[in-house]
């Protein structure tokens, strides 16, 4: 059964954000954080399956960390560093919508990356697993939407086994690099949750 949103929004700065899933810690960003993430995100390939282009300059990155500190405290997300042996190493938020006039929207947007250096080792799934548990039990949110681009594999299996259902797609969405991207679209609501946190969609055995 379905609950109604909490009568009162909650302070996304007066959460506790410190997270620790096992092999990474998740806290919101400091302006330290830019000498550990501008060579990540200042390569032209990063951002390929992404909205934005690669930082030019460690100012941009700066102002990303500023702009996050900003949407915390006016309560329209929570964006956290990944931080893997120390250094900030990826990054993941929730964009969140809690009204528009008279609807009640409580829904928060997931988005996500990671260094190169650590794909492939489950730390996304991981990540982004615990957010969702975070945005539902912490947060209060009714819903989280994601959606990638539709040959991103990596990213989709990430949305795949966080137990995501699909919801379909939008062609032709945007275009970058030359081309029309179609988008693969995903969301998962409160009451669907539990039961998809319980099942081997994500505690799958691991591959033989
Ligand atoms: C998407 C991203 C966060 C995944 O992080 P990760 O920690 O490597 O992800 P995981 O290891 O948890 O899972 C990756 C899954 O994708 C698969 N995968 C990885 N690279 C792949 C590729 N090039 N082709 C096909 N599948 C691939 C892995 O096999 C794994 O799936 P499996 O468990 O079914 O085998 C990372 O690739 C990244 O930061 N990419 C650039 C930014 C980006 O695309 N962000 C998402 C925008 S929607």
């Amino acid at each position: 059964m379905a609950s109604a949103p909490r009568l009162v929004i909650p302070k996304l700065s007066e959460l506790a954000l410190g997270l620790d899933t096992g092999r990474v810690k998740l806290r919101p960003f400091v302006d330290a954080d830019v000498d550990a993430i501008f060579p990540i995100v200042s390569k032209s390939e990063f951002p390929r399956n992404m909205s934005w282009a690669a930082h030019a300059d460690p100012s941009e990155t700066q102002a990303f960390i500023r702009a996050t500190t900003a949407a915390l405290a006016d309560n329209s997300a929570v964006v956290w560093a990944i931080e893997h042996e120390g250094r900030a190493q990826g990054c993941i938020g929730l964009d969140i919508e809690w009204q528009l006039r008279a609807l009640r929207l409580d829904r928060g947007e997931l988005g996500y990356w990671l260094a190169p250096s650590l794909w492939g080792q489950g730390i996304m799934t991981e990540v982004a697993s615990a957010v969702v548990r975070y945005g539902f039990e912490a947060i209060g949110l009714h819903k989280i939407t994601t959606r990638c681009f539709v040959d991103n594999t990596a990213s989709r299996r990430v949305i795949e086994k966080a137990g995501f259902r699909f919801v379909g797609r939008a062609e032709d969405d945007v275009w970058r690099d030359g081309r029309w991207i179609t988008h693969l679209s995903y969301e998962l609501t409160a009451p669907e949750w539990p039961d998809v946190h319980t099942t081997m969609k994500l505690n799958r055995p691991p591959r033989t």
